[in-house]
């Protein structure tokens, strides 16, 4: 943005004051003159890039003002007008975020030269801003690119992989907003639910595929998911408390489940939320191994198992909002899309 765009305001109670900024700044830059700070508050719709404004009104201070343009507008930049060099309340005024501040009477090379130079430094600021905001953008793109291939890559060898991770972090999410979890933790628990099963890439593909029950040393094998996953992700920060998801998910209730054998509240509560909607999902999807069941009796397992493999408190909170995602035609659109 060149500075030919920059709109000026200039609050000061002395109507000379205003006219001399005016002339000096008009022929650069829109000028708008207030007599007071109410006034230019309520004509923040102008959005000024730059206020000078006086240190010393009658309604309130310029200092006041300061503090509010810059919690309302933190990227305006403000100079402080001066009646006489008052250094205690000029390096407050800077403490506090004006740019600079000019004393009474100002020759027309000191208030360019202040409109200038609190010009650049918004321009500089919009810049990084801007480059901040790009490369968040990049990396979110990037995230997701990474996280679809990690999701492929397991699914290559267990085809089952990508669409339950896919579902269960959606009803992960719909579910995590109707009990109220935070909009912000959501985030991460998506992240780790899309990724939970993301361990299975170590364990061979002749024990993923394997059609009929497992032998126990091939069940042993596939207990180790939950720390693999655990390990691959632990060193990147995308994923916060969400990664006692990808490390606890099968944990049980009573103590049985693994890689720890946590017990009740000890397995921390997105893994205990997360096993519930793991199961109903595995539950209601056609395997090698095993047909599937229906939503009826999928909850009906999911109630059984409460106190043994889920936290009975948690499957009394969810399963009424599991039947009503039944009702309204959730569940089977998740199983379709
Ligand atoms: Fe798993």
């Amino acid at each position: 943005m060149g500075n030919k765009e920059a709109t000026v305001f200039v609050v000061d109670d002395e109507k000379s004051v205003q006219e001399s900024m005016r002339m000096i700044l008009k022929d650069k830059y829109p000028v708008y003159t207030f007599n007071c700070p109410e006034e230019a508050l309520a004509d923040l719709s102008l959005e000024p890039d730059l206020i000078f404004t006086d240190i010393r009104m009658f309604s309130m201070t310029g200092l006041e003002f300061l503090k509010k343009i810059k919690k309302i507008r933190p990227q305006v930049e403000v100079v402080m007008i001066t009646a006489y060099p008052d250094f205690s309340s000029s390096l407050q005024a800077l403490r506090s975020g004006a740019f600079d501040y000019i004393v009474k009477p100002f020759g027309k090379d000191q208030v360019l030269e202040a409109a200038e130079g609190a010009l650049r430094r918004r321009n500089r600021v919009i810049e990084s801003t801007r480059m901040i905001q790009d490369l968040r953008k990049a990396i979110d793109l990037n995230y997701e690119a990474t996280t679809r291939a990690l999701v492929l890559t397991v699914d290559a060898k267990d085809s089952y992989t990508a669409e339950h991770s896919r579902r269960t972090s959606e009803l992960l999410v719909r579910l995590g907003k109707r009990i109220g979890i935070p909009h912000s933790k959501l985030i991460t628990y998506k992240r780790a639910a899309e990724l939970h099963d993301i361990g299975k890439i170590g364990i061979e593909e002749s024990i993923l595929r394997k059609k009929g029950p497992l032998a126990p040393f091939e069940f042993e094998k596939i207990k180790q998911h939950p720390l693999i996953g655990y390990q691959i992700l632990r060193p990147t920060t995308f994923f916060g408390e969400g990664l006692d998801i990808v490390l606890y998910h099968h944990e049980s209730y009573d103590g049985r489940g693994y890689p720890e054998g946590l017990k009740g509240k000890k397995i921390p509560f997105p893994a205990r939320l997360f096993a519930i909607i793991d199961t109903y999902d595995a539950m209601t999807t056609e395997r090698c191994y095993r047909g599937k069941l229906s939503f009826r009796e999928a909850i009906e397992e999911i109630i059984k198992g409460k106190g043994k493999q889920f936290d009975p408190s948690l499957v009394d909170l969810v399963v009424p909002h599991f039947s009503r995602f039944e009702k309204d035609g959730y569940l089977q659109m998740l199983q379709k899309t």
